[in-house]
């Protein structure tokens, strides 16, 4: 029977890799930070599905909101109100970072950054973008041409006009080849340059993850937003703070930007919003939403505020706030960090360790001089955790060797220090 679904696999049109393309996993049920699959057994999640499950798989909370939600009212668009759509607007409002004031839903993280660089045009009457090298975005049109990275480009443009990119804020790998905090935010400062040399005057905005995730949870070091500000207020351009990877606590505080005492003009969120369902959201001061008028009907996607995402999109958010999920993963993203740096200190092949909450990014190196990437052993480990009952998110990362790690917040010390175990026993298998 399991292997009738795994034949099944030649009707999808393959363009993913699997996590474990030679032994897959059927998974059946998920609980708290376990996975567990088709023939009962158990995984501690390191993944949780690109970091969606952070609340959490199958909360009751959220299944019951659902539940409660489907027997009412299944769909309706935005045309006429529902409750759990206005109600998880207000409830955004109040958490927001200021001065996000507005709220708009959508399916996706990509739609979401799709729908605020259409904002920020509008609203500026500008057409050009700035982002990052390694900035990842979404994989729609828009948000593809947002993202600083080669390989998710390739045979597939022309993309977009006016996306400009500039090297990021990735520390172990400087791409000016400095050495933090010696650099003096190089990297930062060089956005002038960008405007000045690259630009044309008609930049609308930057836009950026505070913790670059696709690229290997890659935290901005500290004052690197507050400069980076400080050039876009003086050019008078908008900064879209993309949060769908580490909006909603999932670095340590609330909102990700948090930690860099800025404020955003547009911020996109998704993944721990749903609670596991799809829903995004764009979220904007009132003086950037006022671009979009009622009457000119600029962005609409049918499925937008659905009421039974947004039924359980509120109880997500309810969970993280209710149970001050962020400060959970502060702490247990430091005592996780804690473990993993116990083990760079054993193992050679470990050569940085970094992240903010439970956003952490461990770079397998084959010599830490050279920081020759290693991949191979990178995936070597995924397969070696996975006998040991581990979803270990190895081998990705921009150079394919990074370990990134976003378990649910609701891990526990006792499943931490499993992981640690099973990664030492993994990584001796390596040597
Ligand atoms: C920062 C960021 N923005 C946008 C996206 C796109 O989200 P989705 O895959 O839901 O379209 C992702 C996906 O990982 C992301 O990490």
């Amino acid at each position: 029977m399991v292997n009738r679904i795994f034949e099944k696999d030649k009707y999808f049109i393959p363009c993913l890799r699997r996590l474990f393309p030679k032994e897959p996993i059927l998974a059946v049920k998920g609980r708290g930070a376990v996975l567990t699959d088709s023939k009962g057994k158990d995984y501690i999640d390191l993944f949780a599905s690109h970091g969606v499950n952070f609340v959490g798989f199958n909360r009751p909370e959220v299944v019951s909101a659902i539940k409660e939600q489907a027997e009412k009212l299944v769909n309706y668009a935005y045309d006429i109100h529902t409750t759990p759509a206005v109600e998880l607007a207000e409830k955004l409002v109040q958490i927001a970072p200021e001065p996000l004031k507005k709220c708009y839903f959508l399916n996706s993280g990509a739609e979401a950054v799709e729908c605020a660089l259409y904002l920020a045009r509008k609203y500026k009457g500008k057409y050009e973008i700035i982002g990052l090298y390694g900035g990842f975005h979404g994989r729609t049109y828009g948000a593809r041409s947002a993202l600083g990275w080669s390989a998710y480009k390739r045979g597939m443009g022309p993309f977009l006009p006016g996306f400009i990119h500039m090297p990021s804020y990735y520390c172990y790998r400087c791409t000016l080849n400095l050495e933090y905090p010696d650099c003096n935010l190089q990297c930062a400062k060089m956005l002038e340059d960008v405007l000045q040399y690259q630009c044309s005057g008609e930049v609308a905005a930057f836009i950026a993850e505070p913790v670059q995730g696709t690229a290997g949870n890659i935290p901005a070091p500290n004052r690197y937003f507050k400069e980076v500000k400080r050039i876009l207020d003086s050019y008078d351009i908008l900064y879209i703070d993309d949060e769908v990877y580490t909006g909603l606590g999932r670095t340590g505080k609330l909102w990700g930007v948090e930690h860099y005492g800025v404020k955003p003009d547009i911020m996109t969120l998704a993944k721990t919003l749903g609670g596991g369902v799809p829903i995004s959201a764009v979220m904007a001061s009132k003086e950037t939403a006022s671009a979009f008028a009622v009457k000119d009907m600029l962005y609409f996607t049918t499925y937008g505020g659905n009421p039974l995402c947004c039924a359980a999109a509120l109880a997500s958010v309810n969970i993280v706030t209710g149970e001050k999920l962020h400060e959970r993963a502060a702490r247990l993203g430091e005592y996780f960090m804690k473990g993993l740096n116990d083990l760079a200190d054993k193992y050679e092949l470990i050569g940085d360790v970094r992240g903010k909450g439970l956003m952490i990014g461990v770079e397998l190196v084959k010599n830490r001089r050279t920081k020759e990437p290693a991949h191979e052993e990178s995936l070597k480990l995924r397969n070696e955790a996975k006998k040991r009952g581990v979803i270990l998110p190895s081998a990705m990362g921009w150079l394919g060797n990074t370990i990134r790690m976003t378990p649910p917040a609701v891990i526990t010390e006792q499943q931490i220090d499993h992981v640690i175990e099973v990664l030492d026993a993994s990584l001796k298998t390596l040597k």
